[in-house]
């Protein structure tokens, strides 16, 4: 199988080619394509490098040349980022003057990314059309991962959106309860970075409800948040729920430090001098700061189940709706656990979601159509309807200086303004 990698000059690539060279044998041929050239020759370097460690046979390169990676891939994986962390810095900033939080998917600044990268993904993902195999998948862990998968599906991609949150509650799920990451099988429901885990079942017996009693002061310090919050719910929202259940303090907190694009540039700058050492050949564990921990075993098992190599393992997915959620539309994206086969996804049964869920859906959902409609056809009109509508944002002074803010911090990277 071959797999291209757009994006493919990310630090987090090692991560990912460190997955394929412990678990991934399908893989033949792995190329990783990106437009900065010196920072992709060491990326690329380094991966041959852990795959060689690892004995793995699959041939990899690198290259700045979209169209030639892409021929004939079997699977294209995007995890682009548009603007790089100098944008995601500023989205990550200009929400605060308004009293919002400033964070790279939630709120105004994930508006703006969504601004910036559907059109990108969407250029990308035709140019992958037109060379890979006929039936290929895109598998999108670009952010907004729920906007840009929707951009995807309406274009007729054959696209899944993926995200790591769920896999890291199953790992942490496991270890509390003393089981294998595979015994345990998450109820896991909500749009991207907005979902909770509702069930977690083991040998089909629901083990959240002991995991609350026996675990819950580690589990809320893990999503940042009052155990009270987790009690009165029932359930573990993910940590991009403290955005929502614990804005203002978020805000406070966010004036008085440094944002996290700041933090990830000098992890960044720092993994990559590390990677021109020729005598590393594994991951350094200073990759574990980043977010993106078990991102390769998502990705990998998620490939090996699209391609029938994984017995129809359940993981967590962005796919259409389909009438799982029924106060959503069939053709709205959520992220919740199915069964991957080559078919596609099929998504797991859900027990319905109690109302401050279902509303809080609901409400992000319809942010979200017009965010993808203010994407796709620009304009500062849309922008402010689109944040009008975000339940974090609501009133029309801010959606109005948010606007303004957005655009003029965006610029560079939006064709229309
Ligand atoms: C988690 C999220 C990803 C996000 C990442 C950010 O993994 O699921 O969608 O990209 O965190 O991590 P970073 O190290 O860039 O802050
Ligand atoms: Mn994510």
């Amino acid at each position: 199988m071959k797999i291209a990698v757009i994006g493919g000059g990310s630090t987090y690539t090692p991560e990912l080619v460190d997955g394929f060279a412990r678990l991934g044998s399908m893989v033949t041929e792995l190329v990783l394509i990106d437009p900065v050239a010196d920072r992709l020759e060491v990326v690329g370097a380094f991966s041959a490098r852990i795959l060689e460690h690892y004995g793995h046979l699959a041939k990899i390169w690198w290259t700045t040349d979209l169209d030639a990676g892409v021929t004939d891939a079997d699977v294209a994986v995007i995890q682009l980022r548009v603007g790089g962390q100098q944008a995601r810095i500023a989205d990550e900033t200009f929400p605060l003057d308004c009293g919002c939080v400033g964070q790279e998917t939630t709120g105004a600044g994930g508006l703006a990314k969504a601004l910036r990268t559907v059109p990108v993904v969407l250029d990308v993902a035709a140019r992958i059309r037109k060379r890979a195999k006929p039936g290929a998948w895109i598998v999108d862990f670009t952010n907004p991962v729920g906007i840009v998968t929707r951009a995807l599906l309406d274009a007729n991609h054959r696209a899944v959106g993926l995200c790591n949150v769920a896999i890291g509650f199953q790992r942490r799920f496991a270890a509390h309860l003393g089981v294998e990451p595979s015994a345990v099988t998450l109820e896991h429901v909500g749009l991207n970075h907005l979902t909770w885990e509702r069930a977690a079942y083991v040998d089909g017996v629901d083990r959240l409800p002991s995991l609350l009693e026996n675990h819950l002061p580690e589990l809320a310090a893990e999503v940042d948040l009052p155990e009270q919050v987790l009690r009165t719910l029932g359930n573990v929202p993910s940590y991009y729920l403290s955005y929502f259940y614990a804005h203002d303090r978020h805000v406070r907190e966010l004036l008085n430090g440094p944002t996290r694009g700041q933090r990830v540039a000098e992890i960044e700058a720092t993994l990559l001098e590390m990677y021109r050492d020729v005598a590393l050949v594994e991951k350094p564990a200073l990759l574990g700061e980043r977010g993106g921990a078990y991102y390769s075993e998502a990705a990998v098992g998620l490939i090996a189940s699209l391609h029938g190599f994984d017995d129809r393992a359940v993981h967590s997915v962005n796919v259409r709706n389909e009438g799982t959620l029924p106060f959503l539309p069939d053709d709205a994206v959520i992220e919740v656990s199915a069964r991957a086969t080559p078919n596609g996804p099929e998504v797991l049964p859900l027990n319905p979601l109690p109302p401050d869920l279902a509303g809080l859906v609901a409400h992000v959902w319809g942010y979200e159509e017009l965010a993808l409609d203010a994407a796709l056809r620009g304009g500062r009109e849309r922008v402010y309807h689109a944040l009008l509508a975000h339940p974090l944002i609501g009133q029309h002074e801010k959606a109005s200086v948010l606007a303004d803010r957005l655009i003029a911090s965006g610029r560079a990277h939006l064709a229309w303004a």
